[in-house]
């Protein structure tokens, strides 16, 4: 698929943004403006509060308003997938789009960037981490859970243990995704630990607001590491407990950071990196 660059065009104003709902929370805007004003790019990165029923007349009007492409977040990844006039092979394995590129002619490609956030993220925390080395167990079954498999399945993780209180979609998502997905009940989740490499919360459990994900770490081996996709708080209890126990323990805000590197990179035809400084400011958010 042919990505969209930055336009020479001398009167271009390079657009992007992010189209959800609710949107205000977001910290996208903050990530790419900053990317865009250190390159001294002239542009900018908008929220767009945008519901499932105007989804597609607000993708089509992308390209006459002279979009680069937009983020999507929650509730559209998985209804854009239907919209787009391409699809990424991993981002339809994962059964949403992230990331909308506008082709010159108009044409709406989809992306997912959530996995490769994800394994960016435990690289950049535990640069020796190796997906391959052992088995790694997942909480949680929604589409967030389904972005972490994917991308593990790409890493070479040799079998991913999925847990989820509703057993059938642990279940729906091991039919889908194949033998290396092992589903197990809510009621086995701790000791679906023995043995692991890597335990990841793709549950809402430990958000602000919610009660802290309930699970045992004993059955951990000292040199797992454990990432939680949550970020607001950046330490939850599971972190703060994985960290008590001695053993490495990820945020969920570097997740988010990283994904957004690709998405840059398609729209103005640059890689920017995760700068402490970039980290700093968007933790001073939270
Ligand atoms: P996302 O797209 O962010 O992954 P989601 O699809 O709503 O969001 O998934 C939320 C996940 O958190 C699900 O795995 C959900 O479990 P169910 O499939 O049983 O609903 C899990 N979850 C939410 N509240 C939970 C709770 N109190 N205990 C255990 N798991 C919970």
């Amino acid at each position: 698929m042919s990505g969209s660059k930055a336009s020479s065009h001398p009167d271009r104003y390079l657009l992007a943004g992010v189209m959800g709902s609710p949107i205000m929370h977001s910290r996208s805007p903050r990530i790419h403006n900053r990317w865009l004003a250190e390159r001294g790019l002239a542009g900018h990165y908008v929220p767009l509060l945008v519901t499932q029923d105007g989804l597609e007349a607000a993708l089509r009007a992308l390209h006459p308003l002279g979009f680069s492409g937009v983020n999507l977040t929650i509730p559209l990844k998985e209804k854009a997938l239907a919209l787009m006039d391409r699809v990424d092979p991993l981002a339809r394995r994962i059964g949403a789009v992230n990331c909308v590129v506008v082709a010159p002619d108009g044409a709406l490609e989809g992306y997912n960037y959530d996995a490769f956030g994800f394994l960016a993220a435990l690289q950049e925390r535990a640069p020796d981490f190796d997906a391959g080395a052992g088995p790694a167990a997942i909480l949680g079954a929604g589409g967030a859970s389904r972005a972490l498999i994917a991308g593990l399945i790409e890493a070479g993780s040799p079998q991913i243990r999925l847990a989820n209180r509703t057993f059938e979609r642990a279940q729906a998502l091991a039919a889908e995704f194949g033998p290396r997905v092992a589903p197990v009940r809510w009621e086995e989740r701790a000791d679906a630990l023995a043995g692991a490499a890597l335990l990841v919360n793709a549950t809402s459990m430990g958000m602000a607001g919610q009660p802290p994900l309930d699970i045992a770490l004993d059955a951990l081996p000292p040199g797992a590491l454990v990432n939680d996709i949550v970020y607001v708080p950046l330490e939850t209890d599971l972190l703060a407990r994985a960290r008590a126990r001695g053993l490495r323990a990820v945020d969920g805000l570097g997740m988010l950071l990283h994904q957004a590197r690709p998405a840059f990179e398609k729209w103005f035809g640059q890689r920017p990196q995760v700068t402490p400084a970039l980290r700093q400011e968007i933790e001073a958010t939270l």
